[in-house]
């Protein structure tokens, strides 16, 4: 019985490592899947510096911006004019956009 219980709290402890391991990553593995068919070079590494990026230089002037609450022809051109609006530079462009268009907007 005092075996079962230790057992028991041992694989509980493991499993809420697990889960906290998998939650601590900011997307889905299905969505970073998605991302890196869109974007091959795509990696978790800058998948979250495009996050990142996004959610401090976007956020500067205005609330923080939902991509999918626009038709995708007029955020893309909203999108080119707040580049030069938050002066990104062309990587920081990239890692957003593949970001946006990787993980957001599906
Ligand atoms: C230096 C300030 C500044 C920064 C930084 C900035 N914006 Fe803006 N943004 C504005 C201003 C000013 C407007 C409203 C005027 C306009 O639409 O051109 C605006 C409007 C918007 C709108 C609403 C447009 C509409 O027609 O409803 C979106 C969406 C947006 N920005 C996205 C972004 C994104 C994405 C970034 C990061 C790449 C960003 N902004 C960074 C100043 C900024």
């Amino acid at each position: 019985m005092r075996n079962i219980l230790y057992l028991s709290i041992v694989l509980l402890a493991v499993a809420c490592t697990a889960s906290k391991t998998t939650s601590s990553l900011p997307f889905e593995a299905a969505d970073l899947a998605n991302a890196k068919a869109k974007y091959p070079s795509a990696t978790t590494e800058t998948l979250v510096q495009g996050k990142a990026l996004f959610e401090n230089r976007c956020s500067a002037c205005h609330g923080l911006p939902k991509p999918a609450k626009f038709e995708r022809n007029t955020w893309n051109k909203i999108y080119s004019k707040m580049v030069l609006e938050a002066k990104l530079t062309t990587s920081e462009d990239e890692l957003i956009q593949e970001y946006i268009n990787g993980i957001i907007l599906k």
